[in-house]
């Protein structure tokens, strides 16, 4: 028999929103009648934008005539994209990009899953706590993780960084050396950002140790305020240090359609065994060749309709219907009298469980009693014990109707 990659074994539990949706599913057959508001996995509710499904219609048709049907596309992506992306997200904020230095993808969430294959499996990896949980999951299943300390909650090779109310859930600088750093701002879960000087401690922490940072701006569609970095390249030196991920699954409803990209500057190196410096670029363009084909044209197609005027006016309205229910949100927990965090360059609320709950029994109150669901802050790490994390994705009623329940019930 062959045997499995042991990594496996050290992973903790199921995957924090398959657990919700397993512990949902199996409330909702014992109480088929509920009525039940999902508030849990950032999971958007809004129809595309029609400027998108226009372009993916033009792209079916074109792919129903053999004159300009496509078969295998670029594995980094149409060109059309690359160049809106680079002109739209990028140039527009002083930030020069070469068209290789950005691979198109079927996710975030894939991208900073596979980009930790690019690194030795001796890398030591740093996280906030709290954190999405794919980076530390994915690093585990690599081997990155070591052993998992029932008793503290942590793997034992893993850096984690505390994110508390303490320090306005920005982490501080590791005390001891690390070689791969995940930052995500605005930030999952916390709805948090970081400030420009924030970010360039960080930089400049990474050019003095020759670690490397992959920032996850997944959220960066939600930034509503002044001078909040929407990407790590505004900070000087970045393009040395850092590796880019974002995503259309938030910023234009694709969850479920599947676009993503990731963006590698070529400056950016790493060394082999003895010492030798390598492009990291060159490293993840042969693993997306080797193991992805390409998002589908159909999808790029859609994905470069948010770029065009129509595109981002619709965009801009379906994002500030979203941030309106954080409003709603945030504005009715704090006047209940709770501790109340992001919403506002961010999809997410983050707040204290009344009476310092546990994260698990407020999600089971909740459940429960009121029959909302939300994600429990101790899924995303120790320091999330003790909060909870309600998203504005839901529609305006669910939304309204949960804030009704919640300002009635608890
Ligand atoms: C979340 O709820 O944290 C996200 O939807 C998860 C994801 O983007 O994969």
């Amino acid at each position: 028999m062959a045997n499995i990659n042991e990594n496996y074994l050290e992973l903790q539990g199921g995957y924090l929103f398959a657990e919700i949706a397993r512990r949902v599913a199996k409330f909702k057959q014992e109480h088929p009648g509920a009525d039940i508001v999902r508030l849990g996995i950032g999971d958007v509710t809004r129809a595309l934008a029609p400027a998108v499904i226009e372009a993916m219609h033009r792209a079916v048709k074109e792919m129903a005539d053999a004159d300009t049907f496509r078969g295998y596309g670029p594995e980094q992506g149409y060109d059309f994209l690359i160049n809106a992306i680079i002109e739209n997200d990028y140039n527009s904020r002083g930030i020069t990009l070469d068209a290789g230095e950005v691979f198109i993808s079927d996710g975030a969430k894939c991208d900073v899953g596979n980009t930790q294959e690019i690194f030795s499996t001796g890398c030591v990896i740093a996280v906030a706590d709290p954190v999405y949980p794919v980076y530390v999951d994915a690093n585990v299943m690599a081997g990155r993780g070591g052993r998992y300390n029932a008793a503290s909650g942590k793997y034992d090779r893993i850096v984690y960084l505390p994110c508390t109310k303490g320090n306005a859930f920005t982490p501080e600088l590791p005390a001891k050396r690390v070689d791969i750093i995940y930052l995500c701002y605005p930030n999952n879960p916390t709805g948090m950002t970081i400030s420009k000087e924030g970010l360039k401690k960080w930089v400049e922490y990474a050019k003095r140790t020759g670690a490397v940072i992959i920032y996850d701006s997944a959220y960066e569609a939600y930034i509503t305020e002044e001078g909040v970095p929407h990407s790590i390249y505004e900070v000087e030196g970045a393009r040395e240090v850092a590796i880019e991920s974002r995503s259309y699954s938030k910023t234009a409803g694709f969850t479920g359609v599947r676009c993503a990209y990731t963006v590698v500057p070529k400056e950016l190196t790493g060394t082999d065994g003895k010492g030798n410096k390598v492009q990291l670029n060159t490293l993840w363009n042969r693993r997306q060749t080797t193991k992805f084909n390409g998002c589908s044209y159909i999808t790029q197609r859609g994905a470069a309709a948010i770029y065009t005027p129509e595109g981002k006016k619709q965009t801009r309205e379906i994002i500030g219907y979203y941030m309106e229910n954080a409003r709603i949100i945030r504005e009715g927990l704090s006047a209940k009298g709770f501790e109340v965090y992001g919403g506002v360059n961010a999809p997410y609320i983050w707040l204290k469980t009344p009476g310092d709950l546990p994260s698990w029994e407020f999600f089971d109150m909740l459940l429960n009693r009121l029959n909302i669901v939300g994600t429990p802050g101790a899924g995303f790490g120790t320091c999330g014990e003790g909060y909870f994390r309600l998203t504005a994705f839901g529609s305006r009623e669910d939304t309204l109707r949960a804030m009704e329940r919640i300002k009635k019930g608890i």
